[in-house]
């Protein structure tokens, strides 16, 4: 992608930390990465295992690290994946056959939740069937019925 110049050269920073408890642990790595400069963070395939209190807190976070111009990428599924054959067999196989007590918590977000963020525009939104169309006609996805299909938000700090 980056030789075809569909994306930028950049630096990509991975952050591993567990956001249900290491919130100070994340501001400072950010900060130390993100400094004074225009910055992209990406939520990709994350928000799915957390919970509403901890995407908030997360996201207000970043918010407060990030510079204005800044843009934040977050994916998630909206609340009616629930009604598609493929999202109910992944939460029956979380259920099955990863969770211990056969309980498997997920979050779902409409895009009103993104819209109505304080630090936050929405700028763009679209799913990956759409996505597979646009960036990768060769690979594309023919049949959405048989993927979960995530949406992909592009967000900019106001
Ligand atoms: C489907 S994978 C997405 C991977 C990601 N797109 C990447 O390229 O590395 C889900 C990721 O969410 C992370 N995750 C789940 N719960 C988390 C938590 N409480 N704190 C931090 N990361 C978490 C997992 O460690 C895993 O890397």
């Amino acid at each position: 992608m980056v030789k075809e110049g569909k994306l930028p050269e950049r630096k990509i920073h991975y952050i591993a930390k567990d956001f249900n408890l290491e919130k100070e642990e994340l501001e400072i790595e950010l900060k130390s990465i993100v400094g004074n400069k225009r910055s992209f963070v990406l939520l990709e395939g994350l928000i799915f295992f957390l919970s509403k209190t901890i995407t908030n807190e997360l996201i207000e976070l970043i918010g407060n690290v990030q510079i204005s111009g800044s843009y934040l990428g977050a994916v998630s599924y909206l609340d009616n994946i629930e009604d598609t054959d493929c999202f109910k067999r992944l939460i029956k196989f979380f259920s099955e056959e990863i969770m211990v007590d056969g309980k498997f918590e997920y979050l779902t977000l409409p895009t009103s939740y993104y819209e109505s963020l304080n630090f936050y525009e929405l700028i763009q939104q679209e799913d990956y069937v759409s996505l597979s169309k646009k960036y990768s006609p060769k690979n594309k996805i023919e049949n959405g019925d048989l993927v979960v299909n995530e949406q992909l938000y592009l967000l900019q700090r106001v």
